[in-house]
C-alpha cells in the first residue's frame, strides 16, 4: 500500500521504493495531466462564460456585480481532479496519513506528486465539485442576503451539520460580516471582544446600504466571493475550491486570494510578509519560546493584504478555538477551526492604515497607556533584593534614563501569587523609594493559584475555593495542575465567572496595600501549567471528545492538554476546549479592571498571552526570545505586526532573555529596544547580568544615547498612542503602510517606523559599523547630521557607529518634542520643542496631545489639550483645537527647522523681530533655542 507520512507540519518524504518505481509514471501522467488541463480549461471557458450568462438570469442570488469575475475562475468551474494545479491543492487528508483508498472514501482525488520528496503538495485533495451542501433559499435584507446550505452528503468528520445559515451583512461601507452558523443549534461563539454592528444610512431606512463590497453567492454553486466593487478585485473567493467541512469538531473553508502579500496570523515566529509556500500557523495559546512551526503565546486569526494595485483590505475570523490557518502558493487560504462557528469579518481599506483602524473599530482601539510606561523599564528573573538594588544604584549613576523597575517571581514566598518572601521584606520601602524619586514599579504575577499550602493560611486559594471561582475539572472540582508553586499544586481562577472579578479585586488590592506597585506583569496566563492537564490527567467522562478530538491542529506536543489544562474543564463560559485562547484575554480584561478601582489611575498590565482585541486593555511582551542576532531582528516584525493586531504597547526583551547576550550584540539591542514602544531590558535566571552598566561602557553608551532620543520624543511617541486610542493608527508601522504603492517596501522587515515620520534602521547584524536603508520617494533628513537625501525610492548606505542607531525624518512632518531627562517625571516638566522637516514644497504638520498621563477617561472627559502645528512659506504657526488640561504650564521653547537654504535676515515672533536663532550652514538647519512661547496661546513665527 503507497503510504504518505505525515510529521509535525510537514509532509514527509515519500517512501523510497515507491518514488524510485514510480519516477518515470510520474513523468508520464504529469503530460496527460496538462493535455488533460489544456482540453478541459477550453471545455470550461465555455462553460464559465455560459455560467455567467444563466447566473445573470437568476438575477435574484447575485447581488454585486454580474460582470464580476474571479481571477481565477478557469479553474473555478473544473469539476475533475485531473485539472487541477499543484497550487491549487486543498488538502482532503491534513495531518493524517493517507494512501488511495482511503483518499476515495473521503470522496478526494488521489495523485501523489512527483518524486520529489521535499514536495509539500498534498497527495489525497479536494476534487472541484466537492459539494456536501446544497445552497438553497437565498434572499436578500436590507443589509445584505440570508443564504443557507442544506448538508447533502455526510463527511468522514463525525456530526456533520445538516443545516447552515449563511448571514451576509455590511456593517459599514468597508466592513462586511459573513456569520456561517448552525441553522438549528446554537453553537459556542467567544464571549469577548464584542463587536458593535455599526449600520449605515440608518436614516434611510426603506434603501438598501451602500457597500464598497460586492458578494456573490449562487443556488448551483457551494460558496460565496467577495468582491471591491469599484476595481472588480475578488478579495475572498471560497467557491468551488472544495473541501468546504462544517462538522461539529472540524469546520473548514478555503479561498483564492487575489496576491501572495499577506500579513499577520499569529502569534507565531515568521517573516513579515509571511510565507505562502505551504506554511501552517496554528492558533492555540501555548508556553514556548518563539520557535519556527511552534504555536505561539496569543491567537490572532486576522490577515492584512497588499493587492497589486496598492489597495489593500483585512479579514478576521472571529473564532476563538484552536485552529490551523494554512497558506499555499495559489495563492489561497484555509482556515480549519475544532469548534465554534465561521463568522468572518471583512475590512475593506483601501490603505493598510485604514484596514487596522476598520479591524480595531470592530475589537476594541488601543488603550492610551500612562506616560510613565513609555518610559525605559528593567528586570530580570533570578535576583534578590541587594541585587535589585545595586542595579537601580549603578544605572543610576550612569544618567540612564530610566522610569521603572520590575521584580519577577523571586519577591514570592514559594513562588506563589500575593505573597512576599523574607528575602524581599525591605520591597516595600524599595518602591516607596522608587515613588520618591519620580520612578515606578511592576511586579509580576501568574494566575495560577497554590493550592497545596497548609488550610487557613494562603487566602488566595481557600478564598476561591469558598467563591468557587476557580476552573473545575470534569468531576466538578477545582482542576489542579502545576506552575512555579512550590508545594507542588495549582489552581486557576476563572476569569470568564463574573465572580472572580471581586476575588480578584480583593486579592490584588490587599497585596498593594503591602507593596504599592503601579503596574501589572500577567504572565503564563495561556495558561501555562508544568503537567499536561490535571494531576491526576484529563480521564473523565467522555474526554476523549474533548482531549483527542478526531482532528488537532499542529500544535506542539501532539494533544490539545500539552503544556495547559484539560480541554474538558469547566469554567463559567463554557468548556476550556472553546475558552482556551481566550484566557490570558479573560485574566488581561480582569486585571486591567481590578488595578483602575484599586489606583484609580490609568493602569499598566502588560500580558503574555493574547487574542484579538487585548490591546483595548492592555500591552504585550514577546516572550522568551533568545539572545541572538536573529531574535534581535525578528523583534522588528513582531512589533509592527502586533500594532496591526491592534497592541501597539508591544516590545521585545531588549539583549533577549535566554542564553547570554554578548556585548555587541546587547549594545546594538538597546539601541533598537529603545524604540520598541513598550522598551524593556528584562533576562533569564541562568544568565548573567545583562542590564546595560553590567555589560560596560559601550552598551551604557548606547543605552544613554537611544534612551535620550526616545525621551526626547516622548511627546510624539505620546500623541502617537492617542491617535492610536481615538482613530486606530498604527504606532510602530512598517514602511509599507507609508508608501502602500511603492511594493519595494512590501517585504522590508529590517526598518520600521513610529508613526508616519520617524524611520528607524538599525544595525541588525554583528561587526557592522553601516547599514543599508531603503528610504521611499520622499524628502528625508538624517536625524544627527540633519542633512537632507532627496530619495526617489533607494537604497543608501549610512553610518552606523557601534553607539550609535540610524534614525531619519521624513519631510512633510512636525514631531513635538521635550527636553529630556532621567525620568519621565522630570522631563514632562521640560520645556517642549518642535522638529520641523519640510517637504519638498516646503510644508509640515505635526499634532501634540497632552494630558496628566495619569488619569483615566481623559478622552471621554475630554481633560486633554491638542495642539496643532503648521510649517509653510517660512512661517511655523500653532493651533490650538482643544486646551481643557491647564494643570501644567506649557512652554515651547525650541524649534529645529531643517532643510534651510539660506541664513535668514529677519525673524519675526508673533510680531517682534527676534535676534536669538542660530543658522548651521553644514547642516542646513535652523535652530530657535529661548523662544518661551505658551504653547496655549497661538504663536506665529515667520523669517525671510
Ligand atoms: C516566563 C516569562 O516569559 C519570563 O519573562 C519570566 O521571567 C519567567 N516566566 C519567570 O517568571
Amino acid at each position: 500500500m503507497l503510504k504518505k507520512e505525515y510529521s509535525e507540519h510537514n509532509y514527509n518524504s515519500i517512501s523510497e521504493d515507491y518514488s524510485d518505481r514510480n519516477s518515470r509514471k510520474y513523468n508520464f501522467t504529469r503530460i496527460c495531466v496538462i493535455l488533460a488541463t489544456a482540453i478541459i480549461v477550453a471545455v470550461c471557458l465555455f462553460k464559465f462564460v455560459n455560467h455567467f450568462r444563466i447566473a445573470n438570469e437568476e438575477e435574484s442570488v447575485i447581488i454585486a456585480e454580474s460582470n464580476i469575475l474571479s481571477k481565477n475562475s478557469l479553474y473555478d468551474y473544473n469539476d475533475t481532479c485531473a485539472v487541477v494545479s499543484d497550487d491549487f491543492k486543498f488538502d482532503c487528508f491534513p495531518r493524517g496519513k493517507s494512501d488511495q483508498q482511503s483518499c476515495e472514501e473521503r470522496n478526494c482525488c488521489w495523485a501523489p506528486t512527483g518524486n520529489d520528496s521535499d514536495s509539500l503538495v498534498p497527495w489525497c485533495y479536494y476534487p472541484t465539485n466537492y459539494n456536501n451542501y446544497k445552497v438553497v433559499n437565498i434572499t436578500q435584507s436590507r443589509n445584505g442576503l440570508i443564504a443557507y446550505f442544506n448538508l447533502s452528503s455526510e463527511t468522514t468528520y463525525k456530526e456533520n451539520i445538516k443545516l447552515l445559515c449563511m448571514d451576509v451583512s455590511y456593517h459599514t461601507a468597508q466592513r462586511l460580516r459573513i456569520k456561517i452558523y448552525d441553522a438549528e443549534n446554537t453553537r459556542y461563539e467567544p464571549p469577548y471582544p464584542e463587536i458593535p454592528a455599526v449600520h449605515l444610512n440608518n436614516s434611510k431606512i426603506n434603501e438598501p446600504l451602500v457597500s464598497d463590497y460586492g458578494i456573490v453567492v449562487a443556488e448551483n454553486q457551494l460558496g460565496f466571493a467577495v468582491v471591491r466593487k469599484i476595481d472588480n478585485v475578488t478579495l475572498f473567493d471560497s467557491r468551488n475550491v472544495g473541501g468546504f467541512i462544517y462538522s461539529d469538531q472540524f469546520i473548514q473553508i478555503s479561498a483564492l486570494l487575489p496576491t501572495k502579500y499577506i500579513y499577520g496570523i499569529g502569534e507565531q515566529r515568521a517573516n513579515l510578509m509571511l510565507d505562502m509556500n505551504w506554511k501552517i500557523h496554528t492558533l492555540f495559546n501555548h508556553d514556548s519560546p518563539p520557535t519556527d512551526n511552534v504555536n505561539g503565546y496569543g491567537a490572532h486569526p486576522f490577515y492584512l493584504m497588499m493587492e497589486k494595485s496598492g489597495k489593500s483590505h483585512g479579514v478576521f475570523l472571529f473564532n476563538s478555538n484552536a485552529m490551523d490557518v494554512v497558506l499555499q502558493p495559489a495563492p489561497a487560504i484555509t482556515f480549519r477551526t475544532i469548534g465554534g462557528i465561521l463568522d468572518f469579518y471583512y475590512f475593506m481599506g483601501p490603505t493598510p492604515a485604514d484596514v487596522i483602524a476598520q479591524y480595531t473599530e470592530a475589537i476594541g482601539r488601543p488603550y492610551l497607556p500612562p506616560y510613565w510606561s513609555l518610559g525605559f523599564h528593567l528586570c530580570r528573573f533570578g535576583q534578590t533584593l541587594n541585587q535589585v538594588i545595586e542595579v537601580h544604584n549603578r544605572t543610576i549613576n550612569a544618567g540612564i534614563p530610566w522610569d521603572t523597575h520590575w521584580n519577577d517571581i523571586d519577591y514570592m514566598k514559594n513562588r506563589n501569587d500575593f505573597t512576599l518572601s523574607d528575602n524581599f521584606s525591605g520591597l516595600p520601602g524599595y518602591v516607596e523609594y522608587l515613588h520618591k524619586i519620580g520612578m515606578h514599579h511592576v511586579v509580576i504575577l501568574d494566575p495560577g493559584v497554590s493550592s497545596r499550602e497548609p488550610k487557613g493560611t494562603y487566602p488566595p486559594y481557600d478564598d476561591g475555593l469558598k467563591q468557587g471561582i476557580f476552573i473545575k475539572n470534569a468531576t466538578g472540582l477545582p482542576l489542579e495542575g502545576q506552575v512555579w508553586n512550590k508545594d507542588g499544586g495549582t489552581v486557576f481562577p476563572d476569569f470568564t465567572n463574573p465572580k472572580t472579578v471581586s476575588y480578584w479585586i480583593d486579592q490584588v488590592s490587599k497585596y498593594h496595600q503591602v507593596v504599592a506597585f503601579d503596574g501589572l506583569w500577567i504572565d503564563m496566563n495561556e495558561p501555562s501549567n508544568f503537567v499536561n492537564g490535571d494531576w491526576q490527567g484529563c480521564i473523565f467522562n467522555n474526554s476523549d471528545h474533548w482531549e483527542n478530538p478526531q482532528y488537532v491542529p499542529a500544535i506542539e506536543g501532539g494533544v490539545l492538554n500539552y503544556k495547559t489544562i484539560c480541554m474538558s474543564a469547566k469554567q463559567h463560559s463554557g468548556l476550556h476546549y472553546d475558552l482556551h485562547n481566550l484566557y490570558g484575554f479573560s485574566e488581561a480584561i480582569t486585571t486591567q479592571f481590578a488595578l483602575s478601582i484599586i489606583t484609580s489611575m490609568r493602569p499598566l498590565v502588560i500580558s503574555r498571552s493574547s487574542f484579538a482585541g487585548l490591546g483595548h486593555f492592555t500591552g504585550h511582551w514577546t516572550g522568551d526570545v533568545y539572545s541572538t542576532w536573529d531574535d534581535l531582528k525578528q523583534s522588528i516584525t513582531d512589533i509592527v505586526v502586533f500594532n496591526m493586531f491592534g497592541i501597539p504597547l508591544v516590545g521585545a526583551d531588549i539583549c533577549g532573555f535566554n542564553g547570554n547576550t554578548t556585548v555587541e550584540l546587547c549594545s546594538r539591542w538597546s539601541q533598537l529596544g529603545a524604540f520598541y514602544p513598550f522598551s524593556r531590558n528584562h533576562n533569564s535566571d541562568d544568565c548573567f547580568d545583562q542590564d546595560p552598566v553590567a555589560l560596560g561602557a559601550l552598551v551604557v553608551n548606547s543605552a544613554r544615547k537611544a534612551l535620550t532620543i526616545r525621551y526626547s520624543l516622548l511627546p510624539y511617541l505620546y500623541s502617537l498612542f492617542w491617535k492610536a486610542q481615538i482613530d486606530g493608527e498604527t504606532v510602530a508601522r512598517p514602511l509599507f503602510f507609508e508608501y502602500p504603492s511603492d511594493e519595494n517596501t512590501y517585504n522590508i522587515d529590517t526598518q520600521f517606523l513610529w508613526g508616519p515620520a520617524l524611520l528607524i534602521s538599525p544595525v541588525l547584524k554583528e561587526n557592522q559599523e553601516e547599514v543599508q536603508i531603503y528610504l521611499p520617494n520622499d524628502t528625508w533628513y538624517d536625524y544627527y547630521s540633519k542633512i537632507a537625501i532627496k530619495s526617489n525610492g533607494s537604497t543608501y548606505t549610512v553610518a552606523a557607529p557601534l553607539d550609535t542607531i540610524p534614525l531619519s525624518i521624513r519631510g512633510g512632518y512636525i514631531l513635538p518634542t521635550q527636553d529630556p531627562s532621567t525620568t519621565t517625571t522630570l522631563s514632562r516638566k521640560n520645556p517642549f520643542g518642535l522638529l520641523i522637516a519640510p517637504n519638498v514644497s516646503g510644508e509640515a504638520y505635526g499634532y501634540l496631545f497632552w494630558d496628566d498621563g495619569k488619569s483615566l477617561n481623559v478622552w471621554e472627559n475630554g481633560m486633554y489639550n491638542e495642539i496643532h502645528f503648521k510649517y509653510q512659506s517660512s512661517t511655523i504657526t500653532a493651533e490650538v483645537v482643544t486646551s481643557n488640561y491647564l494643570d501644567e504650564r506649557l512652554v515651547l521653547q525650541n524649534i529645529t527647522v531643517f532643510g534651510i537654504q539660506a541664513n535668514p535676515t529677519s525673524v519675526i515672533v508673533n510680531g517682534n523681530a527676534y535676534q536669538n536663532f542660530l543658522y548651521n550652514k553644514t547642516e542646513q538647519a535652523l535652530y530657535f533655542q529661548t523662544l518661551n512661547l505658551d504653547l496655549f496661546t497661538v504663536f506665529n513665527i515667520t523669517w525671510t
